[in-house]
């Protein structure tokens, strides 16, 4: 079980919001496997994630802060429904909430095109991504048992209902960044 780690606000070093937020592109493959390989014990590699921003199946946004590519969130969507890939935060940098913002970034960005539904699978040891969902309400709805092949642990299956997009012309309403639609797979 990963260890519990300082809060936030009693580390020195930049706060959530001086991290600049930015869509991830093909130029950002170095940054995003060096975080990547830091965060996981499966890490995807710079093919995987090549295949996946050339094939816009899925989306990738960032963090930045001084030291480059703090955080990141992928994620892909189908019409009303998006899933959660992955989230990860440079170890040094976690409980200053670079994690929320970018969760809150990610389910507004889908929320303004029309995603009702977000869902996401998490290993059940994870106490600090169960912790974050949980904030975020996101609900247990399933397990799929020894999911993970690694160590066999089980997987949580977590859903959470997105509000409805806000009314034309209000806020919320600007619809996806440039690149992003909801006319199918992200
Ligand atoms: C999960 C992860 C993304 C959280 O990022 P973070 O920037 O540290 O999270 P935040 O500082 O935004 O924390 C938001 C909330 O999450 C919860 N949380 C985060 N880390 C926690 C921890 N170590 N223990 C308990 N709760 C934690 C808390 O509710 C926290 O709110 P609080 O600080 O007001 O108590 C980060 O720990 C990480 O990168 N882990 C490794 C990769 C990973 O496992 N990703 C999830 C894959 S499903």
């Amino acid at each position: 079980m990963p260890e519990p780690e300082p809060r936030g606000d009693a580390a020195p070093g930049p706060a959530a919001g001086e991290f600049r937020f930015a869509r991830l592109g093909l130029d950002d493959l170095p940054g995003l496997v060096a975080l990547e390989r830091r965060c996981f014990s499966m890490p995807w590699g710079e093919r995987e994630f090549r295949l996946g921003l050339e094939g816009r199946v899925f989306n990738v946004f960032g963090l930045f802060g001084p030291g480059g590519l703090a955080a990141y969130v992928s994620f892909h969507h189908v019409v009303d429904e998006m899933e959660i890939l992955n989230i990860a935060v440079r170890p040094e940098l976690r409980r200053r909430g670079l994690g929320a913002r970018l969760l809150g970034l990610a389910l507004g960005i889908c929320a303004g095109m029309g995603v009702r539904v977000a869902r996401l699978e998490v290993r059940a040891g994870n106490v600090p991504a169960l912790a974050l969902y949980a904030r975020f309400g996101f609900a247990r709805v399933g397990l799929r048992r020894g999911y993970y092949t690694d160590t066999g642990e089980d997987a949580v299956l977590m859903s959470l209902d997105l509000p409805a997009p806000a009314a034309p012309g209000g806020p919320g309403a600007a619809g996806p960044p440039p690149g992003l639609d909801n006319s199918g797979a992200a």
